[in-house]
C-alpha cells in the first residue's frame, strides 16, 4: 500500500561549512568548503519518504526570498505536494547554519518564516491531516502548532509520531497526545527531567546514531544495532529513519520492521554529503539489507 504522509514542520536552507579545526571561542580558523543544501527537519522528513515511495504532503512555512522559492522548487522536483507551503512576505526563509568537522557538526537555526506556522495555518490543512494514514512533527515549529496537529490527528485517529528535536519542554498534550517518541540520546537525557510515566516511555523510539535504536514491543525493551558504514556527512541521519519509520507503519508495516528498515534508511543516508543526499529508495533500502544479511557488518 502507497502511505499518505503528512508531514507539519520546519523548512530551512543549510549553509554548511567544513573544516579541519572547530574554532575555539574568540578564535577564527581557515575551513575547507562551503556548500548549501535545502534541510530543515520538517523537509527532510517529507523528503525521505518521498523517496521510500510515500505519498507525501508538507505543511510549512518560508520567505519570499530565493532561498524559499529553491526549497519549494526542491521539494516539487522530490514528488512532494507542496501547495500547504504558505510563503510569508517581509520574512526571511529559515536558514541552518551548520560547521562540520571530521567527528563533530553542530548546527544554529534562525526559525524566519517557520516560526510563522501558526495553529491556524495548521488549521487550513485539517482535511490533509485527516486524510493520510500517519502524521509526522518534530519542533523546529511553534509547540501551538504541534499541539493543534496532535488534536487534529487524534480526532481522527491519525498515528502521530513526534521527533522532539530540537528539544523543547513538551507540553502534556504533546506526550499523551503522540503515538511514538523519537528522541536521540541528547534528547532523551531532556526529557528525563519531565516525569515520563511507563505509558510513555512505552512510546519512546531511542535513536543512537552508531549505536543502533532502542524501542519497545509489548513492554519488552528491543535493541536494534546500527549498520557500519562509511560516514561522509551524519546530518540528517535522524531525519531518514523518522521519514522512513512514518512510511513504513503508514504501509501498516509492524513496529519491528518499519524500525529495522528505518535504521537501514538511516545508515544509507550518512553515506553522502547534506542532510538530504544520500536519502535512499525502497529498493535501495531493501538491497542494502539483503546485501548485509549476506555479508555481516
Ligand atoms: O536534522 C538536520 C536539520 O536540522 C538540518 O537540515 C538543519 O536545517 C536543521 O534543521
Ligand atoms: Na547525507
Amino acid at each position: 500500500k502507497i502511505p499518505a504522509v503528512c508531514v507539519i514542520g520546519s523548512l530551512n536552507m543549510d549553509l554548511t561549512m567544513t573544516t579541519k579545526k572547530m574554532p575555539k571561542q574568540g578564535e577564527t580558523v581557515i575551513g575547507e568548503h562551503f556548500e548549501t543544501y535545502p534541510g530543515g527537519k520538517g523537509a527532510n522528513q517529507a523528503v525521505a519518504a518521498a523517496r521510500l515511495g510515500a505519498n507525501v504532503t508538507m505543511i510549512g512555512a518560508v520567505g519570499t526570498d530565493a532561498f524559499g522559492d529553491s526549497l519549494l522548487k526542491s521539494l516539487s522536483q522530490e514528488g512532494i505536494n507542496v501547495e500547504g507551503i504558505s510563503k510569508i512576505s517581509d520574512v526571511a526563509t529559515g536558514v541552518a547554519s551548520i560547521i562540520m568537522s571530521d567527528h563533530d557538526n553542530r548546527i544554529i537555526v534562525a526559525s524566519g518564516a517557520n516560526a510563522f506556522v501558526t495553529p491556524e495555518l495548521v488549521e487550513q490543512y485539517h482535511e490533509q491531516i485527516r486524510d493520510s494514514d500517519i502524521v509526522l512533527v518534530q519542533l523546529e515549529t511553534p509547540l501551538e502548532a504541534i499541539v493543534r496537529t496532535i488534536e487534529i490527528a487524534n480526532e481522527h485517529s491519525i498515528p502521530v509520531i513526534v521527533n522532539p528535536a530540537p528539544f523543547q519542554e513538551l507540553p502534556e498534550a504533546i506526550l499523551t497526545g503522540s503515538t511514538f517518541l523519537t528522541p536521540n540520546e541528547i534528547e532523551l537525557e531532556a526529557m528525563k527531567q519531565e516525569t515520563i510515566s511507563n505509558s510513555i516511555r512505552e512510546k519512546i523510539i531511542l535513536t543512537k546514531g552508531a549505536d543502533g535504536v532502542q524501542f519497545f514491543e509489548n513492554g519488552r525493551s528491543k535493541d536494534v544495532k546500527s549498520y557500519q558504514v562509511k560516514v561522509a556527512d551524519t546530518t540528517g541521519a535522524g531525519d531518514t529513519f523518522n521519514g522512513a519509520l512514518a512510511t513504513q507503519l503508514g504501509s501498516g508495516f509492524p513496529l519491528t520492521d518499519a524500525v529495522h528498515y528505518a535504521n537501514a534508511a538511516a545508515a544509507l543516508s550518512v553515506t553522502k554529503l547534506g542532510a538530504q543526499g544520500g536519502m535512499p529508495t525502497n529498493v535501495e533500502v531493501k538491497q542494502f539489507i539483503i546485501t548485509r544479511q549476506k555479508t555481516p557488518s
